[in-house]
């Protein structure tokens, strides 16, 4: 089984990237031939900073292995270093009606949110698709929002396999874990770089807590019994705590009078947990930061390993649509 993911490297890593992709990603480097890209060609749709993008690159790469992707197991490397992405995404938009892009949900989103509307936004979709299709990849592991965008590359798969026949391409299936498909942000809509409603997965500790203490609740006193439904609180905590730990503190929620809890006691909690669940992570990315040559020779080597298979993909491809 082949595996391959994309994170963009638009910004700080955040607690939804990492639940919904990265530590889904890390678990599967053990279950077949892994695929982990930081996919610069898609955040140049958010940015134009040529040095914050070569810094973000830089950082994403220190938290892919930092989160515990292992280059002995999984191939890592960069979107640009293999140009040939854009050929097929070029074949696959031949194939590819201007309908389908234009139901996308991400593009509208991210027009509505301020985004330029330009072709590279629009397109984004069947450049995901060759991403996906030219490492003949089978599961990609992604959180909720890329749900369509698979399947926009499992539609043109098809399409070209239908008009050059079956085979070209090989058909990927998402994989969304539904307890984290959607880690919510501190305003409780969907965590994302765009909302700048994010927690990041490293930092100054005095920031992060206060980033914690920000989260949106209601205004119910120390005193009062607090609603557990639809709390951002509980619902982030229960990607740190364990079933009693998370149960003792939908309990508290209903404690009132003397007895009853404010959020910043809560939230304290939630940050104590979150704190202590990326220790490792943390003291690995200090590591990394002061071996760069390190994580740079990763990203070469793995280059050379995502080329050897692109090459062999592209050129099948080539072949079968009268390129060559
Ligand atoms: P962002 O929305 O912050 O720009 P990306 O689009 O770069 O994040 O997403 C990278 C990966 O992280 C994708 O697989 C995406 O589905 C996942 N992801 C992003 N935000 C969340 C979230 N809030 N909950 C779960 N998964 C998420
Ligand atoms: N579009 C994805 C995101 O915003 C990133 C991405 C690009 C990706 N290419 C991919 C994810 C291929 C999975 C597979 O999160």
């Amino acid at each position: 089984m082949r595996i391959l993911t994309g994170l963009q490297p638009s910004g700080k890593l955040h607690i939804g990237n990492y639940f919904g992709a990265m530590e889904p990603a890390v678990k599967l480097q053990d279950q077949g031939e892994a695929f982990y890209f930081i996919a610069d060609y898609h955040a140049m749709t958010s940015m134009t900073d040529a040095s914050a993008l070569r810094e973000n690159v830089r950082e994403l790469a220190i938290d892919f292995l930092a989160s515990g992707l292992d280059p002995e197991k999984a191939t890592i490397f960069r979107q640009s270093d293999i140009p040939e992405v854009n050929e097929l995404a070029w074949i696959l938009s031949t194939v590819c009606p201007m309908g389908l892009l234009q139901r996308c949900h991400s593009y509208k989103d991210k027009v509505e949110n301020g985004l330029d509307a330009n072709h590279a936004l629009f397109a984004y979709p069947a450049l995901m698709a060759a991403d996906i299709l030219l490492y003949d990849a089978n599961l990609v592991p992604v959180g909720k929002d890329q749900k369509q965008h698979l399947e926009v590359t499992r539609d043109l798969a098809g399409k070209v396999n239908d008009k050059f026949g079956e085979g070209t391409l090989v058909i990927p299936e998402a994989q969304i874990k539904e307890s984290t498909a959607v880690v919510p942000g501190l305003d409780g809509r969907k965590m994302s770089k765009s909302y700048g409603n994010t927690l990041p997965l490293a930092g100054n500790m005095k920031a992060l807590r206060k980033t914690i203490m920000k989260i949106v609740t209601t205004s119910a006193e120390v005193e009062d019994v607090k609603p557990t439904d639809g709390s951002t609180v509980i619902a982030l905590y229960q990607l740190f705590a364990d079933e009693s730990a998370v149960q003792t503190m939908i309990d508290e929620h209903g404690l009132s009078g003397e007895e009853g809890k404010g959020y910043g006691y809560f939230k304290q909690q939630l940050f104590d947990a979150y704190w202590e669940k990326f220790a490792a992570i943390r003291a690995k990315r200090e590591e990394l930061e002061n071996n760069l040559d390190y994580v740079h020779e990763v990203i070469a080597n793995g280059a050379e390993k995502a080329r050897a298979e692109s090459t062999k993909v592209l050129d099948r491809v080539r072949g079968i649509v009268g390129l060559r």
